[in-house]
Formats: structure tokens, C-alpha cells, sequence
């Protein structure tokens, strides 16, 4: 039997924690989706599977106001608690699971952030996550989110610096079953990642249930010319292909 996403995290903590960027995805994701967030001065701010803190840190010296983290491995809140005690930013962190909200009041959030969490939960659990999500964000609030590209487990081989391994499973067949993947760091380590296969019906039919009306706004995030300047042998293997789906929705 596979290990809980707690034990993956737990086990994998400090190869988690970083000041600067080192994951391919500090390259190809987190930064736009920092730039995305703005503006976030004094914004209240919910981070959802908030890891060991990196993007937490970012928004908060960005200006964000209050950010609470909520994420369900222990040992990343450890990590996210020891940096805060070596640079406080004032950020708080809560060991728990992003699918239980009940403690967070309705309307009391004006940015909800959840970079990679969706691909660890089930369908239902996104649904039932996401319909939380809209209740806690105040009218006019935002949700940003990150997932794997749903086609990239079908597009590649199992190499570096970023697969998910679909088995036999295609697109649709795959729907709501666990891929393992790896995604590398610079200095050539990789670590373990996975993903709740969702399609693009999933994700949409999931936000408008949850009470999203209005028209998202989405990016395909890819490795960009300039990453590919930056360093061809590491990103090289990834040039044209989507790497990264990200949500940004208003209530
Ligand atoms: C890929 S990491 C991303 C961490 C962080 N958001 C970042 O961008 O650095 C995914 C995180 O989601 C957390 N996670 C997975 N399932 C969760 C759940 N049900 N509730 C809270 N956190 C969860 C994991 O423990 C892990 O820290």
C-alpha cells in the first residue's frame, strides 16, 4: 500500500525546505503566481497545503496583512515554524487538514492560495474543499491555485526534471486515481510528488458547484525561453510542453 500524503511529506521535509529557489516548480510556477497575488498588501490571507512556508514567505514580503498556513504534514509546519523563528514575518502555521475549514469563519478571507494541494486530494474532496474555499472568501475576495497540468502525466517520459507516471490510465480512465511522480531540484535531488488525476471538467465543474460564477482566469505555465536560456540541459526536456495549470478566480 502506497503511503498517506502526511507520511510523504513527513518523511520528506527537510528535503522541502529552501530560502531560495531550487525546485523546478520555484521556476516555472511560484513566481508568476506570486505576481499573480498582487495586489496583496494587508490582505488577509489563507494558504492552503502551505508546505514549509516558502510561498507564505514570499506573499508576506510581498505586504499581505495576515496569512494563516494550514498544511496536513506536521513536520513541514515544523520547518514553516523554525524559519519564522529565524525571520519573523509574523505568519502563522496550523498542522491540519486543508479540507476541514470549519474553524475559519465565512467571509473572512481575502485570498485563499493553494500551490499544489488540489492534486493530492480526491475529486470529492476538491469539491467539497473548493465549496469551503468560496464560503471563508469575503464578496470580492480571491482564490489562486496551482495543479500539474492534467496532460502532462500523458505526454512524457518518466524523466527528469518532472513526470507523474499515469501506468495504464489515460486521460478520462485516470480520472480520480493516484499518479507517483518525481520533480528535481536544482542541485539534482529529486523528490516524491503525486497527483489525483483531474481533468479540466473536473476542475471547472468543481468551482462552479462550490458557487464560483464569474469567468476564471487561467495560465498554462510552461518552462519559458528564459528558463530555457537560463539553463537548456535542465529545462530542455521540458520545452513546449504544459507543465503547470493555474486558477485565479474573484467570489
Ligand atoms: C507540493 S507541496 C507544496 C507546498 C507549498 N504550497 C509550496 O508551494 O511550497 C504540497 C503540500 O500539500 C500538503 N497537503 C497535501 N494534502 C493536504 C491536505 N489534505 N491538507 C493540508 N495539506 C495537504 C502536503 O503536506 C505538502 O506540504
Amino acid at each position: 500500500m502506497s503511503v498517506t500524503t502526511k507520511q510523504l511529506y513527513d518523511a520528506a521535509s527537510n528535503d522541502w525546505q529552501r530560502s531560495e529557489p531550487i525546485l523546478l516548480s520555484d521556476f516555472t510556477a511560484r513566481p508568476f503566481l506570486l505576481k499573480w497575488c498582487e495586489p496583496v498588501a494587508k490582505l488577509n490571507v489563507l494558504d492552503l497545503g502551505c508546505g514549509e512556508g516558502y510561498f507564505a514567505r514570499g506573499l508576506k514580503r510581498q505586504g499581505a496583512g495576515s496569512i494563516l498556513g494550514i498544511d496536513v504534514s506536521e513536520e513541514m509546519v515544523r520547518g514553516a515554524e523554525q524559519r519564522e523563528a529565524q525571520e519573523q514575518l509574523g505568519i502563522r502555521y496550523r498542522a491540519g487538514d486543508a479540507t476541514d475549514l470549519t474553524a475559519i469563519a465565512s467571509e473572512s478571507v481575502d485570498l485563499t492560495v493553494a500551490v499544489f494541494l488540489f492534486n493530492y486530494l480526491t475529486l470529492e474532496q476538491t469539491r467539497h474543499t473548493m465549496h469551503e474555499v468560496h464560503r471563508v472568501l469575503r464578496p470580492g475576495g480571491r482564490f489562486i491555485f496551482a495543479v500539474p497540468h492534467p496532460s502532462l502525466a500523458f505526454l512524457g517520459d518518466k524523466v527528469a526534471p518532472f513526470y507523474f507516471d499515469p501506468q495504464s490510465k489515460g486521460y478520462f480512465s485516470g480520472r480520480d486515481c493516484q499518479f507517483e511522480g518525481e520533480i528535481w531540484r536544482r542541485d539534482g535531488k529529486s523528490v516524491r510528488v503525486r497527483s489525483v488525476h483531474k481533468n479540466l471538467e473536473d476542475y471547472f465543474g468543481a468551482l462552479a458547484a462550490a458557487g464560483f460564477t464569474q469567468m476564471p482566469q487561467v495560465a498554462e505555465l510552461r518552462a519559458t525561453e528564459e528558463h530555457l536560456r537560463m539553463d537548456p540541459t535542465w529545462f530542455g526536456p521540458l520545452r513546449d510542453k504544459p507543465l503547470h495549470l493555474a486558477f485565479q478566480l474573484r467570489k
